[in-house]
């Protein structure tokens, strides 16, 4: 018999089975051990969700890491990642498809105001709002890239004034696309609807402040399934407070879960979704894991390598 390839697993999000089970058929041999057990000293890659600092630092024969997500913060930010070892994180179309299902049932919640009809249905009060127009409803996407590219051209398909911004300059068809400083700006300031899905980087921890929702147009609505921590939380319930925004739809929190007694629950203009806009699925993304794998343990490139001092 062979001797089976031990890979270390460590998630807060999965027990063990569940990449266990989708990765057998993709990989045979393949056994998930946890960091704890002997096996975890001789494994030559870890796949991941939030490993706790010094983990990673202490499998002395890692040649690389996978992260199950699409954003890496969880593995990368104030944690050590040592310099020789390679990173891959998901690109998994599925997951793009997710958050544009998940991006348009939003969007489309305030532009057919559906929380107002579903609190004038529990007072059995037939309300007729005036209709709006998506061609004359501007809808902007932060962050154009694997997932915010398929969001913007999604909702293009619905008809609205989609604009976008990103980091690095892009282009999408139907997607009038921004970027830089005056970039952001200008979309904070056109928008009537804002979705971003930005990574969690040095420059967008705490993007979403006091200033920026300042910027936007009075009676805009906020989504957000980037990252909890790019938005000063204090910052966004008084601009909701103040009547400066219509509403803010969170998928992602600063800490999650959601505590308890955080005002967001019971916010009258806060929806709450529980990280799951675009969740990860072996089902889908199990190929390219096992990919990622024999990459890493022959020594290759992974296909979807982070770049590290990017941050994604
Ligand atoms: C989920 O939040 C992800 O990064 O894939």
């Amino acid at each position: 018999m062979t001797e089976p390839i031990y890979i270390v697993y460590h998630s807060v999000d999965h027990k063990i089975e569940f990449w266990q089970d989708a990765l057998n058929p993709l990989m045979p041999g393949i056994k998930l051990v946890t960091a704890d057990q002997p096996e975890a000293q001789n494994a030559e890659v870890m796949i991941t969700w939030n490993p706790p600092e010094g983990m990673i630092a202490s499998l002395p024969n890692l040649k690389g890491v996978i992260s199950l997500a699409q954003g890496v913060d969880h593995v990368l930010n104030g944690k050590t990642f040592p310099s020789h070892l390679k990173f891959a994180r998901l690109i998994d179309p599925y997951m793009s498809e997710a958050m544009a299902e998940w991006g348009t049932l939003t969007v489309l919640e305030y532009h057919r105001d559906a929380a107002t009809y579903r609190d004038a249905e529990t007072r059995h009060d037939w309300i007729r709002l005036p209709p709006r127009i998506a061609a004359r409803t501007t809808v902007a996407v932060m962050g154009l890239g694997a997932i915010g590219s398929v969001v913007a051209e999604t909702l293009t398909h619905l008809k609205f004034d989609v604009i976008g911004w990103s980091r690095s300059e892009k282009s999408i068809p139907g997607v009038t696309c921004y970027h830089g400083d005056d970039g952001f700006e200008t979309c904070l300031k056109t928008a009537d609807i804002l979705v971003s899905i930005l990574p969690l980087t040095a420059a967008t921890e705490n993007i979403f402040n006091a200033k920026h929702f300042a910027l936007m147009k009075k009676g805009a609505a906020f989504i957000n399934a980037g990252r909890g921590k790019q938005v000063v939380e204090a910052d966004l319930i008084n601009a909701l407070d103040q009547d400066h925004l219509r509403g803010a739809t969170l998928d992602v929190m600063v800490t999650e879960p959601l505590p308890a007694d955080h005002p967001f629950w019971d916010h009258p203009k806060v929806n709450v979704w529980p990280h799951v806009s675009a969740q990860t699925n072996p089902e889908s993304a199990g190929e390219q894991v096992a990919e990622a794998i024999s990459d890493i343990r022959a020594g290759r490139e992974p296909r979807n390598s982070v770049n590290i001092a990017r941050g994604y």
